[in-house]
């Protein structure tokens, strides 16, 4: 099977009131962990790819683990490129064959977003991928992207018609209160997403996908895991898995985790290297990181997404 697009996928799970995992991928113990458990319990999926993984693990070596991926599991597939600065790394990725591409136009005025969405949507459109813009900006820390809680903005639903007829955009991304990375709250702090805002935006958009970035819920277990093996993450806080879930039945189709995978293939690699201090094999270490990756995702499929047996 070919790699696919979300088109399909958002329509089943819009209807049937779930969502579909994506989730970042940078190497090949992360794509086996999440594919291997999607495909225990038959969930489609979206893999993504940041420019940092780009980066890290060059474009042709994440389109080939993916393909292998596809090859081995038999799963319906999309590859994303997940917050696509502008139109040039978006062209790129879509001239190497993924499926869909973000343009994370959030920085910009409204105005500009829209110019800068509009021209992907046309190149994209024309290549057959899909394209998620972005309104509204997140809080948090991603590789090539900082913004403080102060410049973070909640979605304004009184824009979001004029931006996906204006853009063509197949589905897009809003702010409700997740952020990105592990420190999502403070400590004390009620976690609290604007189920308003989400509400009165799939009002405004019947039918229409949205996406919930910042959606990691930081377990506890592997936060401690790391903890007591020498890490030192006090205060990581995630999204409790029950506002997801709650996301999932509303207008949200696609909901992007990346920190709790970071969290679990660190938790697996820390527990093992303290456990066993006179090995250096790096399948030994690795693996307990790939199989904490594919229960959380599993876990995430079967209480998050609700997307098992979906395929
Ligand atoms: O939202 C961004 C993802 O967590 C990717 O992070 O840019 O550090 O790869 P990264
Ligand atoms: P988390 O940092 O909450 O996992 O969010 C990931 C994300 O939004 C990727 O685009
Ligand atoms: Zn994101």
């Amino acid at each position: 099977m070919p790699l696919v697009t979300s088109k399909e996928m958002f329509r089943k799970a819009y209807e049937g009131g779930y969502a579909i995992g994506a989730f970042n991928v940078n190497n090949m113990e992360i794509i086996q962990g999440i594919t291997e458990a999607a495909k225990e319990v038959n969930a489609p999926l979206i893999l993504q790819v940041s420019a940092g993984a780009r980066k890290y693990a060059k474009h042709t070596y994440l389109m080939k683990l993916v393909e292998a991926a596809i090859e081995d599991t038999g799963l319906p597939i999309c590859l994303h490129l997940d917050h696509g600065e502008d139109f040039e790394v978006c062209k790129s990725c879509i001239d190497g064959g993924f499926t869909s591409v973000m343009i994370d136009g959030s920085k910009h005025s409204f105005e500009k977003n829209i110019e800068v969405t509009r021209q992907v949507v046309e190149y994209a459109h024309a290549h057959g991928v899909v394209v998620e813009g972005e309104l509204g900006r997140l809080a948090g820390v991603e590789d090539e992207v900082n913004v403080s809680a102060a410049e973070s903005s909640y979605t304004d639903p009184n824009q979001v018609e004029e931006f996906v007829k204006a853009t063509g955009v197949d589905s897009l991304a809003i702010a409700i209160g997740t952020s990105h990375g592990a420190f999502k709250f403070k400590p004390g702090q009620k976690p609290q997403l604007r189920f308003d805002i989400l509400e009165e935006v799939g009002k405004r958009l019947p039918g229409f996908p949205i996406v919930l970035h910042g959606a990691s819920s930081v377990i506890p277990e592997y936060v401690a895991t790391i903890n007591s093996h020498g890490g030192k993450l006090a205060d990581a806080i995630g999204i409790p898995e029950e506002m997801l879930r709650q996301a999932a039945c509303m207008a949200v189709c696609k909901i992007n985790i990346d920190s709790d995978l970071r969290l679990a293939m660190t938790a697996g690699v820390r527990q093992y290297m303290n456990e066993h201090p006179d090995h250096f094999d790096p399948r030994q270490y690795l693996k307990p990181g790939r199989d904490n990756i594919h229960q959380l995702v599993k876990n995430k499929i079967i209480n998050v997404l609700g997307s098992d047996g979906k395929v």
